[in-house]
This record gives structure tokens, C-alpha cells and sequence, in this order.
């Protein structure tokens, strides 16, 4: 059994898995308390749902997230988002807890790239520098040389001297969009997020034609038709700070609709459509392994420091350095 399943297996064992939370608690102000009572911080993706963003220390995209987590004094730290960013934070604080309210919070694009395959791929190609995007498992960082997220990709492409190939993983449509942006020799590895994948072009250009005066905002995980249509592409903070500044009052938003939750409370007289996707009958715009985090299960977790997302101290060893990397070249770029 994988170290994932027999952690999951294990905590069916204790009963965890069956808890119920009493439905008279006032889970917020519960949550709060175990807060401080165990020097906790809470951090959570603009990808949770709404109330979990509500009661965070921190809201923020991956790079945000990530940065936090570094430099945090907690004792605990609680991620309200998936696996790869607890890996991440873990990387970073091999001493702490780091708590992940539920342990199937993976990612379509992480388990795209399968870190056997990925390693008879790298050695077709002996030479080039390799970039993974922090979308990615903790096996995979072992075998990259920096880390990127969609916030500090470019900086971090530029660092890489100019004569040097580059290997880019897991995201193919993120790959791409740097391949343009920066002009570099890339191989890539053909990932993808489903969410991102499932945005429907003509839908999209249906609804600009109903609020023509609508700005289309899109996250580079998209594929490329999508992005042509986007008058800004960029992360999610990007995408954000982009609702905030520009002078438009309306919105297409091309992303996890989870985001809209801090453009509306950042900007409360603008409009904001989550942008469609090809499945009607689906809420497919809304990350399913993100919305597997609720209040319920983020109480049981911050009471019973369970469930606790573990690495082994060589997968520390060889991932942290492509974190490192990232962290000081984003620090250089003031990001
Ligand atoms: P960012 O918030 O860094 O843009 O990442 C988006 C994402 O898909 C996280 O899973
Ligand atoms: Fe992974 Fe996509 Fe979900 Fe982000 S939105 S966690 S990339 S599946």
C-alpha cells in the first residue's frame, strides 16, 4: 500500500474517519479557540470555501501560501488547501505538525505526472535545467532543480541562464504560456488540471456577448484557446489585484470560482460570472480535492491534530532545495 493510503487506512482503523461533530457547536468560534489554544495558524488557498477563507490567518495563492509557511512561528500549521501545498509547507518546517483536514485533498494535475515516469522522461534529457511547478508531489521536487508557481513562473524561467534547455513540469498549458512569454526552449510535460481544462471557449464568448463591457480574467492553467480570449491572464493574486485596479465593473473570472469569494468582498460594487464550463451538469469551475475541506472536518482536525501529512527525512532532504531556490529568486523579484 502507498504511504497515502496506509495513512488513510490507518486513520479508518482509529474510527477518525467516522467522527461526528455534535451539530449544536459553534464551529467557528470552536475553531478559533483551538486557534490559539494550540498555536495554531490556519492557511487556506482563495480556492476554499468561503467561511473556511473567512476564519484564516492567511488567504492566499500557492506562492503567498508557501511564503507563509516559511516564515511562520506557529506551532501548528493547518492547511486548508491540497496535499502538494502541505507537502510544501512540511518541506519547510520538517519540525512542525502540519495538518491537512483531509488527506484525499490531492490534485489532478500533481498525480498527472507520476514521479517514476517523470524520471525515465528526465533522462532523455540529460542536460536541461528542470522547473516544476509547485502543483506537484513532494517525489516529484526531488527531481527538480526550482520550483515555480503562476505568480513568479516568468522570474523564475529568466533566472535560468539563456543558453540552458529547460524541462517544465506537470502542467502542459502552463508550460506552453511560458514558452510564448519568454521565447525559451522547453520540453513539457503533458499535464493538466482538470478544472482549468473543462472551461468551454464558446460559452465563454456567449456570455462576453451578453456583458460586452466585461473584462475576461484567466489563470494560465487554462488552455491556450481559452487564454486568447482573456484580456489578463495571471494567478490567482494576480487575477485579484486585476478585479481591484482596473476600471471595469464587470468580470468573466476563468478560474476555481472559489476566487470570486475575496473579488466580491474586495471590490463589493463590481459583478463578477465564473466563467462556464463544457459540463452542465456539473459544478466542474470548483476544484473538487480543494472542496473537500469543510468546517466540519477543519474542527476535527485542529481537536484531534489529525490527520498529519508526513514526508521522510531523504524526500526532505532532496525535495526543500527547489523551494529554497523559488523562495529566494521570488524574494530578489520583490515578489
Ligand atoms: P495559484 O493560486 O498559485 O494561482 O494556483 C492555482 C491553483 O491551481 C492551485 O491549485
Ligand atoms: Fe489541482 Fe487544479 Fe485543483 Fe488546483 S484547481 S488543486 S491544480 S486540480
Amino acid at each position: 500500500m502507498e504511504g497515502l493510503e496506509l495513512a488513510q487506512a490507518n486513520l479508518a482503523k482509529k474510527g477518525y474517519l467516522d467522527m461526528e461533530v455534535d451539530p449544536t457547536l459553534d464551529l467557528i468560534a470552536e475553531i478559533k479557540r483551538l486557534k490559539v489554544e494550540k498555536n495554531a495558524i490556519l492557511l487556506a488557498h482563495y480556492y476554499q470555501e468561503s467561511e473556511i477563507q473567512d476564519i484564516a490567518d492567511y488567504v492566499g495563492d500557492s506562492l503567498g501560501l508557501a511564503q507563509m509557511a516559511a516564515s511562520t512561528e506557529a506551532d501548528i500549521i493547518v492547511f486548508a488547501g491540497v496535499h502538494f501545498m502541505a507537502e510544501t509547507a512540511k518541506m519547510l518546517n520538517p519540525s512542525k505538525k502540519v495538518l491537512l483536514p483531509d488527506l484525499k485533498a490531492g490534485c489532478s494535475l500533481a498525480d498527472s505526472c507520476p514521479a517514476p515516469l517523470f524520471k525515465k522522461f528526465k533522462e532523455k534529457y540529460p542536460e536541461h535545467v528542470v522547473v516544476s511547478y509547485i502543483n506537484c508531489t513532494a517525489a516529484l521536487k526531488t527531481m527538480t532543480d526550482v520550483c515555480c508557481t503562476s505568480t513568479n513562473a516568468q522570474q523564475i524561467i529568466e533566472s535560468i541562464p539563456a543558453d540552458k534547455s529547460i524541462i517544465f513540469a506537470p502542467d502542459k498549458n502552463l508550460g506552453a504560456y511560458l514558452q510564448k512569454t519568454t521565447g525559451r526552449d522547453m520540453v513539457l510535460w503533458q499535464g493538466a488540471c482538470m478544472v482549468h481544462e473543462m472551461f468551454s471557449r464558446e460559452k465563454i464568448i456567449k456570455l462576453k456577448i451578453q456583458h460586452p463591457n466585461a473584462k475576461v480574467i484567466a489563470h494560465p492553467e487554462c488552455e491556450e484557446p481559452i487564454l486568447a480570449l482573456a484580456d489578463h491572464i495571471g494567478s490567482t493574486s494576480s487575477l485579484l489585484r486585476y478585479s481591484q485596479e482596473n476600471e471595469a465593473t464587470e468580470f468573466i473570472v476563468v478560474t476555481e470560482a472559489g476566487i470570486i469569494h475575496q473579488m466580491e468582498k474586495n471590490s463589493p460594487d463590481k459583478t463578477f460570472y465564473p466563467a462556464p464550463s463544457t459540463d452542465d451538469t456539473c459544478a466542474c469551475n470548483e476544484c473538487p480535492y480543494m472542496r473537500l475541506n469543510t468546517l466540519e472536518k477543519l474542527y476535527l482536525c485542529m481537536k484531534h491534530e489529525l490527520p498529519e501529512v508526513t514526508l521522510s527525512e531523504q524526500v526532505i532532504k532532496d525535495g526543500r532545495g527547489c523551494i529554497d531556490r523559488m523562495l529566494e529568486i521570488s524574494a530578489k523579484a520583490g515578489l
